[in-house]
């Protein structure tokens, strides 16, 4: 299938339900996505299609078992599947939170319905990748991940090469790389380009939009699937926007707060298949939820909503 057919694939998940639009034009397709069923995306090398509300673990989950966040997390991830959503990223160096989430899943049964994506972080070898991604598995009390992403880029050849023999296997559904930092799209982009991983994941936000340089065109081009993390700056974009009101076309799209205007903007990307907002608090994780529904932002909005934040 061409990529271009692929993210029109991508475009017609998101209109379930609804008519599906004789223009080819993105604008026009985002238009249309579903005021009732979450948006959708499709991951081009498989075809799969996956919500495009996912959820990151890094600080949320970082939580003391039994504590009153605990009980928090737990709402957090009925209120998250029970909209829909499935992908949830992890890291086995975001201190314990593999130890958390494990647990949490297994206890309420949602192990089958979650998408999880971990990762090969910090690990120099194919022994101590492999001794890591052991014991990630025990920790999230499952026998296989859907996504084994290489953290950072670190000693990427190795382990992006352990992570395609352990998806030989059956353990790994997708392989992955990922950064967060402007400074390492170059580099990220080479990889990628190389190695044609089928996800990749980078920062991207509505005042950090180096991705859209590089990184979204080849994914595009190549077919790579996209997670796009730090949508909210570490949660320093609302402080830029303590003072400001939302934009008065704002109800027109279906957006009633900032969070969900922020994610928007990222899922209003055509490369874009899932965001990873993180928080620990239910009431936060229902806000950001909204935002996978009703129309995304066209691009003179997008380009409005750029001058407004600054
Ligand atoms: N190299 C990598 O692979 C990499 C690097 C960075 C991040 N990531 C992934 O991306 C995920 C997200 O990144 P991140 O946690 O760095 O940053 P982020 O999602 O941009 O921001 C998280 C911050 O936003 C706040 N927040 C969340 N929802 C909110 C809402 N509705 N209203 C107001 N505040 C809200 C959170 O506070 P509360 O928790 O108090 O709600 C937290 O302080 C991570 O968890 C991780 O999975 C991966």
């Amino acid at each position: 299938m061409s990529t271009r057919r692929q993210f029109l694939s991508q475009s017609s998940a998101a209109l379930a339900g609804s008519t599906l639009l004789g223009a080819s034009s993105w604008s026009s397709l985002a238009a249309a996505a579903s005021e009732r069923t979450m948006l959708k995306r499709t991951i081009p090398s498989s075809g799969e299609s996956v919500p495009a509300i996912g959820m990151g673990t890094s600080g949320s989950f970082e939580i003391t078992q039994g504590s009153p966040e605990y009980t928090a997390l737990k709402e957090v991830l009925k209120r998250f599947f029970d909209a829909g959503a499935t992908l949830i990223d992890t890291a086995p160096t975001y201190s314990n939170a593999e130890d958390i989430l494990g647990p949490l899943l297994a206890d309420a049964k949602l192990r089958p319905k979650a998408f999880i994506a971990t990762k090969l972080s910090g690990v120099v070898g194919r022994d101590k990748g492999l001794a890591q991604f052991q014991k990630t598995l025990k920790s999230l009390r499952t026998d296989k991940v859907e996504l084994l992403q290489v953290h950072n880029l670190g000693d990427w050849k190795t382990q992006l090469a352990l992570a395609r023999e352990l998806k030989e296997q059956g353990k790994v559904k997708y392989t992955g790389i990922t950064h967060y930092l402007d400074t390492a799209h170059d580099q990220l982009a080479d990889v990628v380009q190389e190695t044609k991983p089928d996800f990749l994941q980078i920062n991207y936000s509505v005042t950090n939009r180096g991705a859209e340089e590089r990184l979204f065109p080849m994914a595009r081009d190549l077919g790579v699937a996209v997670l796009a993390n730090r949508n909210f700056n570490d949660g320093k974009l609302f402080n830029q926007v303590r003072d400001k009101q939302l934009p008065g076309w704002a109800g027109e799209v279906g957006v009633t707060s900032w969070a969900q205007m922020f994610l928007k903007f990222c899922l209003s990307h055509e490369a874009v298949t899932a965001v990873i907002p993180a928080t620990g608090k239910p009431d936060r994780q229902s806000d950001n939820l909204k935002a996978g529904y009703g129309p995304l932002l066209s691009a003179a909005q997008k380009k409005e909503l750029i001058q407004l934040v600054g």
